[in-house]
């Protein structure tokens, strides 16, 4: 592997060289004076001074070649709708979207918070932002009305965007409850919402002076042409917020010139996507997967991308094969839950329509085990690329970088280091780099590469609290992911080493859950632990201590309980976080000093060993762990 080994040693050894190149495959109204200012660290600014604007790369200036290009595909199996914008009329639909914008007094800087499903108003609204300098933060729709107000309260919208309804497996959704009930709930509410009103929820009902109507707006800015914000290459595109150690979620801000080139770099050595391909990301709007690579990257890259609102398996397995071969896929990216939903069905979806277009799978958000990874690579008879990053990187941090050479494949490893990323693994003890085959943690010399995270929303602080002081002697950026790097070069990732927890690929930090456990008025303490899950990756389980045991006293009670928690769960941080069981206890496992052992519970949850003991409080808590899960 020489060529990619000299390329990756190249972005690290000749930088500035290496991302001066890099940067000329975007537009510039302005070009930078200096690559990258790391005279802060660990903060890093890239392309200082060049001005740029990401819906200028992504939609004006394909508009003289591309213009009658598909841009956008818009697929709904829910709603039965599809629908088709070229490059020209999604430039018509993003200027009369910033429009109103302008008119409801957004400005460059201002935040507009989007909670919106899958569908082709969210990426307007989205790009309408960056086309105006507005600072988009999108809150997945899974998220409940609690969840929702905090993110309100910390990015302290000027607007919000939402909808009516979304759809699920054919059942609907309602949004706007939750936002009226959000906007009850936060300091800090906007003036206005802008509704998307999709005629699915029948009781919709705006509230005067507030709700704004998302069609009557569009019909008053039909022939707007909104000027493009010209940002310098540090100010802020959008934030998005993900989960950590503690309950709060950290506003991860991404900068404008920088994610600019590293996505269109990333399309061009990673994906291997062309201008006049089709690519199709299977994630949502409100996770990193589809801020990069449903929306920013494929267009940068002058590609047309599909928006699917529905599941993997509905009307059948085959749906996501039948848009592959209907419109000409050639990159695809899904995650590994996706692979194992799809591995449980039958197996003739898979050669029924022609894949004859696809080039490649990429997976990623989790770990991809190997037999998935086997299965699908042969069911496929494409190259399946697994690839490791985080919402923090924006863009692959590990992965096979096929479009400067087509390293082998192993099963079961994001393969490499990415360019740009001077990646190592350190023993946890004393940040020293471990050997071939011994395990540490995952770490980034800074400066991060372009793309990457510029701090964390409104907290310097937390950004280098949280992300460089895991280890004394080094400032390094910490992945929180257990890492091995064979003897081959390739990496395998082994789990977080923190108390994130992966759920069918969703990102959740089990205090995040804990805490909407504890709404429930009769829970005084609980643990949650992700537990190994065959087709989710993992599930969170709960362990939970009652206030008031009278009323857990018979089976039926407990059953009863157990529900009533799932739904506080639901309600608080939306059902993606809802534990698979709550059991309840009457003490927890903790060491002397007060803190859980969560790892001791997890340990014993999937049926291992708990590990070193000799700090627990109370050996009998573990026994009722024990019980607890064996059905007692
Ligand atoms: O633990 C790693 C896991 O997902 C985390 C990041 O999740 P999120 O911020 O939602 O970003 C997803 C972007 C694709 C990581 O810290 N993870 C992600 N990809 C992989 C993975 N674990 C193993 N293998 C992967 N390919």
């Amino acid at each position: 592997m020489g060529a990619y080994q000299d390329f990756h040693q190249r972005s690290l050894k000749q930088r500035d060289a290496f991302w001066n190149e890099q940067a000329a495959l975007i537009d510039w109204h302005q070009p930078h004076t200096q690559v990258c200012d790391f005279s802060r660290p660990p903060f890093a600014q890239w392309f200082v001074g060049g001005q740029t604007n990401l819906c200028y790369n992504a939609i004006d200036r394909h508009l003289v070649t591309r213009g009658d290009q598909k841009a956008l595909i818009y697929i709904s199996t829910e709603t039965g709708q599809e629908k088709t914008y070229t490059y020209r009329e999604l430039y018509k639909e993003v200027n009369r979207a910033a429009g109103m914008l302008h008119t409801l007094g957004v400005v460059k800087g201002d935040r507009v918070l989007i909670y919106m499903p899958m569908i082709a108003e969210a990426v307007f609204v989205m790009l309408a932002c960056a086309r105006v300098g507005a600072i988009h933060s999108v809150v997945f729709g899974g998220f409940a009305a609690a969840s929702l107000a905090t993110r309100i309260d910390d990015a302290k919208p000027a607007l919000m965007i939402t909808a009516d309804a979304g759809m699920r497996g054919g059942r609907a959704i309602a949004y706007k409850p939750l936002v009226d009930e959000a906007l009850r709930l936060a300091q800090h509410p906007p003036r206005n919402v802008i509704v998307v009103n999709r005629g699915i929820d029948k009781d919709y009902t705006p509230v005067v002076g507030r709700d704004l109507d998302y069609a009557t707006l569009r019909k008053s800015h039909a022939e707007v042409n909104t000027p493009v914000t010209w940002l310098e290459s540090s100010e802020p595109s959008y934030i998005l917020y993900t989960s950590g150690t503690t309950g709060k979620p950290k506003g991860i801000q991404r900068d404008t010139g920088g994610y600019a080139v590293a996505l269109a770099a990333s399309m061009k050595h990673i994906y291997c996507g062309n201008a006049g391909e089709t690519m199709f990301t299977t994630s949502d709007i409100g996770w990193v997967v589809g801020h990069s690579y449903i929306v920013y990257a494929p267009l940068i890259a002058g590609m047309t991308t599909i928006l699917y609102e529905g599941l993997p398996i509905r009307p059948d397995a085959g749906i996501w094969w039948k848009i592959v071969a209907d419109h000409k896929v050639s990159v695809m990216f899904s995650s590994p839950t996706a692979a194992r939903v799809l591995k449980k069905q039958d197996p003739a979806y898979l050669t029924k329509y022609d894949l004859s277009s696809l080039r490649h799978l990429f997976l990623a958000g989790e770990p991809l085990d190997e037999p998935t990874h086997q299965w699908i690579s042969d069911a496929l008879q494409k190259p399946v690329i697994d690839h490791y990053w985080q919402t923090e990187t924006g863009w692959p941090i590990l992965s096979a970088v096929h479009g400067v050479e087509k390293t082998p494949l192993k099963m079961g490893t994001p393969s490499f280091p990415v360019y740009g990323y001077d990646l190592q693994i350190l023993r946890e003890s004393d940040a020293s780099e471990a050997a071939a085959d011994e395990k540490g943690v995952v770490a980034i010399m800074p400066p991060l590469p372009p793309g990457c995270m510029s701090t964390v929303w409104g907290d310097d602080e937390r950004f280098v609290k949280t992300y460089f002081t895991s280890f004394r002697s080094k400032q390094v950026y910490a992945t929180f992911d257990w890492g091995i790097r064979d003897k081959d070069g390739y990496h395998y990732i082994l789990g977080r080493t923190d108390d994130v927890i992966n759920v069918a690929g969703h990102r959740l930090g089990t205090r995040e859950i804990e805490e909407a456990v504890q709404s429930h008025a009769n829970i005084a303490e609980v643990a949650v632990v992700g537990v190994a899950d065959a087709i989710k990756g993992q599930i969170p389980i709960a362990f939970a201590v009652v206030k008031d045991s009278s009323q857990i006293a018979t089976r039926e009670q407990q059953a009863a309980h157990e529900k009533e928690v799932m739904d506080a769960v639901d309600k608080q941080l939306g059902a993606i976080g809802r534990p698979a069981r709550v059991h309840f206890v009457n003490l927890l496992p903790k060491t002397r000093s007060g803190k859980l052992l969560r790892r001791s519970i997890q340990a014993l949850a999937e049926g291992r060993d708990p590990g070193d003991l000799t700090t627990i409080e109370d050996p009998a808590a573990l026994e009722q762990i024990k019980v607890a899960l064996a059905g007692g």
